[in-house]
Formats: C-alpha cells, structure tokens, sequence
C-alpha cells in the first residue's frame, strides 16, 4: 500500500496540478529514444518550481517512493524509462532562461530549458552556446548535463561537463545544493556539479544551472571531404589542428556503409560528393577573422588535396550549403523508423586503435550476421563511434548476440563502451568492461552515501 499512500500523500500536498496521474496519462510519451522496456509510471509530477520538486522529493523520501527524472526524453540508453513502480517527474514547466550575463560570459537557466532556446538565446545575445546535437530541438540542459551529453563540438568546446559553472539540484531527501555562480575557478573542496554531472538521475535531480558563452565565431567555413584510407582520416584531423588555428570545431566522419544507407533511404538529402570514398569527412573551422577566414581553409584544402591527403572536397558557399551537408549528418534522426529494433552503439577507442577496430567489428557483423545493415560513423575527433546494426526482416533482432560481441571488442582495445550516450540500462551490464571493480565500489558507496534509500533513478547506471 506504501505506492497509494505515496501517490496520496504527493497528491494531498502538490494538488493535481502537479501530480498528472490515471487517465490523465493516457497519450504522453514517457519513455526515451532507447526502445528500453518501460511502463507507465504511477504517477507523473510536473514541479513549477525548485520549492515544489523539492517537496516533492521530501514525500518521495519518507515513503521510499523511486522517482526518474525526466527531461525531453531524447536520451539513448534508456535512463529516463520508467518502471510501472515509479513515480516520473518531468523538468518541462521549468524552461525559463533566467539570465544573460555579457561581462561574466554566462546563461542561467533552469534545467528543463531545450538546448535549441539556449542556443538561440546566447546567438540573439552574440554569443555561441556550444554544446550541439542532433536532438538540439528537443532534449534538455537538464538532460544533456545528466548525461554529460557530447555531440558534434567537443572536439573544440568539451562536453556539456566544459560548459557548466555552476549547479541547482534537489537531493533525494528533498534538500536543495545550491552552487549558482558564474566563476571558472573554484577550488572549495568536492566539486558537487562534475559529481551530478554524467550521473544520469541517479544522484540528485538538477534544476538550475549557470552555462558558460562563448565568443561567437565571426566566421565558419564547412567543408565535405572524400579520403582515401584510415590514415588519411588521422592525417587531415592532425593537420586541420596544427594549420587551422585552433579552429576545428566539428570532425565527423562516415564510412560509406552510413553515407551509402542515407542517401539511399532518407528523403531530401543532396550527395555532398559525386565519387566513392573510402571515408568521409565533415569538417568545420570556426574563427575569428571573417575577411580571411573562407580563403585560409580553401587553401587548407587545396594542400590537402595535392598531397593527396584528401581525393574531394565539396566546400559550403553559404549558410544553405553548410546546413545541406550537415543534415546528411543528422540523419540519424530517421534511424528507429527505418530500421525499427536497431542495436546501436556509442563507444570510443584511442583514436590511433579506431580505423582497426571499426573494420574489425563490421566484418565480425558481416561474417556472422549475413545481410546485416551495418552503419559506422562518429564524432572521430574525439574517438567517438557510433554503429548500427540491423537485420532488415529478421522477426526479432539478435540483440544480446550482436552487443555481446560488439562490447567484447570494445574491451579487447580497452575502449569505453559509452562515450556520450550514458549507461541508463541499457548499458548497465557492460559498465565493467570499462570501469574497474575499485571504481565501481567507489561509485556505489557516493550513491549510497547521496541516496540511501535507493530512490532515485533505481536500476539506471549502477
Ligand atoms: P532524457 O532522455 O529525458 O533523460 C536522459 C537521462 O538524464 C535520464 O537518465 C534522466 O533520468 C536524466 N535526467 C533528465 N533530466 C534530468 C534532470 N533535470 N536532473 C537529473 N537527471 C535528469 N547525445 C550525445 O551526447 N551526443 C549526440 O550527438 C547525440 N545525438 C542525438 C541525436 C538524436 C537524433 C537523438 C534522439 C539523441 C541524441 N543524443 C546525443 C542523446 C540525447 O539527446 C542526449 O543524451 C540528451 O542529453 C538527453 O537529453 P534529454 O533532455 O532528452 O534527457
Ligand atoms: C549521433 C548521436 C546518435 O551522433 O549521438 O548521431
Ligand atoms: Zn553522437
């Protein structure tokens, strides 16, 4: 009975305004991107305020009732989804951004703020707010921080972990931690943000945070370049950060497995380039001379191209263009609906093992799994992969075969087998491939020393 009474007891203090439950659910989304299982939630909160989510969680508490937050629901890997016990609360009535601070270089804002408002924002303001990824028109600051989200900018700007200053949450008992400033340097003891950052709702539920802006880039030049080999992938990433100024600030590469399935299957793609590549790349330099800017990197390319570093090179000559070769890109977005029960994989490698190991896992998938769709692309520049397999007609899709063996071979290069999407529960059983067994028990005792009871997020990452 403990579930009614916790539901009671929420309803009796929150109204139902706050607390959504029964029919009242009936037609929401309450589950991520992940296809993770999930249920219907006991009840869904909906806090307007921190004092209210704060309440909420003091209830939550006393009643040993499990709450997962939730954000906008974009997440990959299964940590926002509900068990049929819990209750959801979900950061969306707290979007507001609250402050724009031009001298001190930063946005505050609440943590159910979509990072595309956060963007547009900090560019109506002239600044850059840098995180960016394909969901930008639908996950949260919330949800990005809790993943420590990653995406196409890291390379130049870090992960979301680079961008935050400081941090509001409520712990499980209710109790607010409250580290709203703007300063870059703060050396007062245990950093409590980097703590709840990454750590997936399972810590404390982050209700405010302070970002940092950057300069807006006064110029971007964007380019599509067809490569020969592997090695000429690396020799462009480290030639593009030696020569280009610091400016690199997107290094996403495509095997023609992925280049090849988009352009086949996703509507109102233009082909960036007319020949075969052994690989592509899609490069952007971000600076600050606008008057030279455009010709330094055309003649990057140029000495690329004649020391046969590069075969191709479709350059953007304006806004439309660049967005033309990003959205071939961003095509993922059309992956669960084109290949419905996909397995797919966010794993990273020493950049020098990536070129092996990628060629490794998709003859592994090809030799094993004939007639396997097998996509590999990823945010190289920082040794990021993502793979997609799928047996286009199998009635169910050999999941578990397919991640064991993928995950095996990340271990074997001593890989991580998430490098942005989190662990959720998706990854909950492989988390030891890449963590050891001294810092998974450290991980556990700063759980059960922050939620004792086990509320928060139960099941997800640990
Ligand atoms: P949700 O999915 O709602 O939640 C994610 C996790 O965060 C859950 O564990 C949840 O419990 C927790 N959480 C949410 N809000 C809070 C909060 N306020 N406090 C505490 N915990 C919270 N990810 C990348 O890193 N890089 C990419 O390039 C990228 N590209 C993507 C492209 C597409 C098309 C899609 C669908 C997803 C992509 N993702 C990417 C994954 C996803 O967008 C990110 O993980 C994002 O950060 C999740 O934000 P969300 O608000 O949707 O979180
Ligand atoms: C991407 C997501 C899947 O980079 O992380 O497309
Ligand atoms: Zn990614």
């Amino acid at each position: 009975m403990a579930h009614l009474e916790s539901v009671a007891a929420l309803l009796a203090s929150l109204g139902d305004d706050v607390v959504v439950t029964g029919t009242a659910l009936d037609g929401r989304r309450l589950n991520d991107w992940s296809g993770a299982p999930h249920a219907t939630p006991r009840a869904l909160l909906r806090p307007r305020s921190t004092a209210q989510l704060s309440e909420a969680l003091r209830i939550c508490h006393a009643h040993g009732q499990s709450v997962v937050p939730q954000g906008g629901l974009t997440g990959l890997a299964g940590g926002a989804c509900c068990r049929a016990e819990d209750v959801a609360i979900s950061l969306e009535r707290m979007h507001a951004i609250e402050e724009i601070d031009p001298v001190s270089g930063t946005i505050t804002v609440q943590a159910g703020a979509v990072l595309q408002a956060v963007q547009d924002a900090a560019d109506r303001a002239g600044f850059l707010f840098a995180l960016d990824l394909g969901a930008r028109g639908s996950c949260t600051i919330g949800g990005n921080l809790a993943t420590n989200a990653g995406g196409n900018r890291v390379i130049r700007y870090g992960t979301m972990r680079d961008q935050l200053l400081g941090i509001e949450a409520v712990l499980a008992d209710g109790s607010v931690v409250s580290g709203l400033h703007k300063m870059v340097k703060n050396n007062t003891g245990y950093d409590l943000k980097h703590l709840l950052a990454g750590s997936e709702g399972t810590l404390g539920i982050i209700t405010r945070a302070v970002l940092r802006l950057r300069p807006r880039p006064k110029a971007v030049a964007t380019a599509w370049c067809g490569l020969p080999s592997f090695d000429a992938v690396t020799t462009l990433l480290q030639r593009a950060q030696a020569q280009l100024g610091g400016g690199v600030s997107a290094f996403e590469v495509m095997w023609p497995s992925y280049l090849n399935f988009v352009m086949a299957n996703v509507a109102g793609l233009r082909a960036p380039l007319s020949g075969p590549h052994a690989f592509h790349v899609l490069l952007e330099n971000a600076g600050s001379d606008a008057e030279h800017h455009q010709a330094a990197f055309d003649g990057f390319l140029e000495q690329m191209l004649t020391e046969g570093v590069i075969d191709d090179a479709a350059v953007a000559h304006s806004q439309a263009d660049a967005l033309a070769l990003w959205a071939v890109r961003d095509a993922p977005g059309n992956f669960p609906t084109l290949m419905p029960g996909l397995i797919g994989f966010d794993v990273s490698f020493a950049i020098a093992d990536i070129g092996r190991a990628a060629a490794e896992c998709d003859t592994l998938l090809r030799e094993r799994w004939p007639g396997c769709t097998a996509l590999v692309y990823g945010h190289l520049g920082d040794g990021n992969l993502h793979l997609i397999a799928h047996l286009p007609g199998a009635s169910e899709q050999p999941t578990h075969a397919i991640e064991t063996a993928v995950y095996d071979l990340v271990r074997r290069y001593g890989g991580s087998v998430s490098a942005e999407h989190g662990i959720g529960t998706h990854k909950r059983a492989v988390l030891g491939h890449s963590r050891s067994p001294a810092e998974l028990a450290a991980m556990r005792a700063i759980k059960q020393a922050l939620d004792p009871k086990h509320i928060l997020n139960p099941g997800k990452v640990l």
